[in-house]
């Protein structure tokens, strides 16, 4: 996804500039029309486009680790030597300019070419490589394994209508109205047929075949692999309410899911959304971006509380009352009678439209009947290989030794299925990648993102630093004097000072 982009700023580097203008190893300026920024790190300095490459964040604001930077806003992280987007959200290098030293002067030459991605297979590569999923952990995987050369076949299958969308959009900005639809593909169509990877949409897989290693769809084709990676992510979970079936009544996890709702959105007065937790929020956010009046029924007492504590939860009701979102906790929808939603304290609320975010399940089925070890979510070890020698899971549907937490977990973050897509390419590659990564998500409410790095499913205290209500602080969850997790508003910096901190603590 672009956004507009402002006209440069900053000295001409071409015309070279002092080591001692450098502010935090950097120093953005301009090269023509094009925005660079010099980076010092321990071992050379770099010019690099000046913005990432997932949504344009700005890199001068990001951390400068070993020769690599990371964005402030989701933490992508690119090498500054290669450009390369090493770790997602980003998939796209940056841009780079040759870089000269003269005289106590640093002057910025040509753009230089994009390096050759480079084959790093490891032992035996496999000819054929299915990935059952169109998501963000499958999506990741298939872009991951051209970009490392893999030159066997990739056959992507896909029950979805749609090529791999950007997913958190669809609670946010395009749900809002305010992204185009050229925000949402992950890559253009033609992508798949340059890079050859076969993906076939609306392709339902109903099965494995574990021992003639062949994925069985409901067509009744057999396709076979020799390595596969199993990337079939959650589903909404369905609320059993009487009249959950209307037409007007609407769960969110598709690009189709998504265009059902701004249906139902166009000329609705009044919506009901049920749940209080992220993508709840986040479309009730959106809708009153439309204007439309918005009800949150959701059982909790607080939003997001269990994940993010009662002061955070408090500011999140606040920040939402303050845009006009009406709150029902405590309570439920009974039933939905037409345009008429009962609640279950006594009331009843008139709605044009209904969104249910009641959470999702993973999509288990497809493990489970082929047998493999399951424990709330596919077991995978530490390569995010399954019990089935071959057989690898990624997204939410994977449960991986975590070595922070130190715990078997799953989560429901994008970042982490784009990841771990991206480390079971190399795997199925031949290559041993443990996935380490941090745990890392965002959201986000009118013009309010909140990060979180780690993973805290029980804590003994959150250490607030700074003022939640003031949009600026930093919540530390811990156990014992352990970080297990950081939430932020407005922190970036030390958002990704404190993932450095979890990584490097193991
Ligand atoms: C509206 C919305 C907003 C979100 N916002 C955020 C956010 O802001 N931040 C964040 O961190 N996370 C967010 N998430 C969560 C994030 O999108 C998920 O964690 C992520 O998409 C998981 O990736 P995945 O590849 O595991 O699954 P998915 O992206 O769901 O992909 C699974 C794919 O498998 C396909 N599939 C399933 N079963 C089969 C089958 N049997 N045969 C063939 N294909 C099959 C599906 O069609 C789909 O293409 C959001 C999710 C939603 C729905
Ligand atoms: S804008 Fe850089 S990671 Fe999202």
């Amino acid at each position: 996804m672009a956004q507009e982009q402002s006209p440069p700023s900053g000295p001409d580097l071409t015309h070279g500039v002092s080591l001692a203008e450098f502010v935090d190893g950097k120093l953005a300026g301009h090269v023509g029309d094009q925005e660079v920024l010099l980076v010092r790190s321990e071992t050379g300095i770099f010019a690099i486009a000046a913005h990432c490459s997932h949504y344009h964040g700005p890199l001068g604001e990001g951390l400068v680790v070993g020769d690599s930077i990371r964005c402030p806003w989701h933490h992508a992280c690119f090498d500054l030597r290669s450009g390369e987007a090493v770790r997602a959200p980003a998939l796209n290098s940056l841009d780079r300019w040759r870089v000269e030293q003269r005289n106590g002067q640093v002057f910025v030459r040509e753009k230089l070419e994009q390096p050759a991605p480079r084959a790093r297979n490891h032992g035996e590569a496999p000819d054929k490589i299915v990935i059952v999923g169109g998501g963000a952990a499958g999506f990741a995987a298939a872009e991951m394994l051209r970009r490392r050369e893999f030159r066997g076949s990739i056959t992507m299958l896909s029950n979805d209508a749609a090529a791999p969308v950007d997913r958190p959009n669809l609670s946010k900005d395009y749900l809002a109205g305010s992204a185009p639809e050229d925000w949402l593909p992950l890559r253009p169509d033609d992508f798949y047929t340059e890079a050859k990877i076969d993906l076939r949409l609306k392709t339902e897989v109903t099965s494995i075949d574990i021992n003639a290693r062949n994925a069985v769809t409901s067509g009744g084709e057999t396709i076979p692999y020799d390595r596969l990676l199993l990337a079939t992510g959650a589903e909404p979970v369905r609320l059993p309410i009487p009249g959950v079936d209307q037409p007007h009544v609407h769960m969110l996890r598709s690009l189709d899911d998504c265009r059902a709702i701004i249906a139902s959105a166009d000329g609705a007065r009044r919506a009901v959304v049920i749940g209080a937790s992220f993508i709840g929020l986040e479309v009730a956010a959106s809708l009153r971006a439309r204007n439309i009046e918005v009800h949150v029924v959701g059982l909790e007492q607080r939003p997001m509380e269990r994940v993010l504590g009662p002061e955070m939860g408090d500011f999140v009701r606040a920040l939402h009352e303050e845009h006009g979102v009406i709150f029902h906790l405590g309570d439920t929808v009974t039933a939905i009678d037409g345009k008429r939603a009962s609640l279950k304290s006594g009331g009843v609320l008139e709605a044009d439209l209904v969104v249910v975010g009641a959470g999702v399940r993973p999509r288990l089925a497809l493990a489970e009947k082929a047998g493999l070890a399951i424990d709330r979510g596919v077991t995978v070890d530490a390569y995010l290989e399954t019990s089935v020698p071959g057989i690898y899971a990624a997204g939410d549907i994977a449960r991986w030794p975590d070595p922070h937490s130190g715990q078997n977990i799953r989560v429901e973050h994008w970042v982490v299925a784009e990841r771990q897509g991206q480390t079971a390419a190399r795997n199925m590659l031949g290559q041993r990648a443990v996935f380490d990564a941090v745990p890392f998500f965002w959201s986000q409410h009118y013009d309010v993102p909140i990060n979180y790095v780690g993973h805290a499913e029980n804590w003994d205290e959150i250490a607030v630093d700074g003022d939640i209500s003031g949009r600026d602080c930093m919540l530390r969850y811990k156990s014992g004097e352990r970080v297990l997790a950081v939430a932020s508003i407005y922190r970036d910096r030390e958002s990704l000072q404190a993932e450095v901190v979890m990584e490097r603590a193991g």
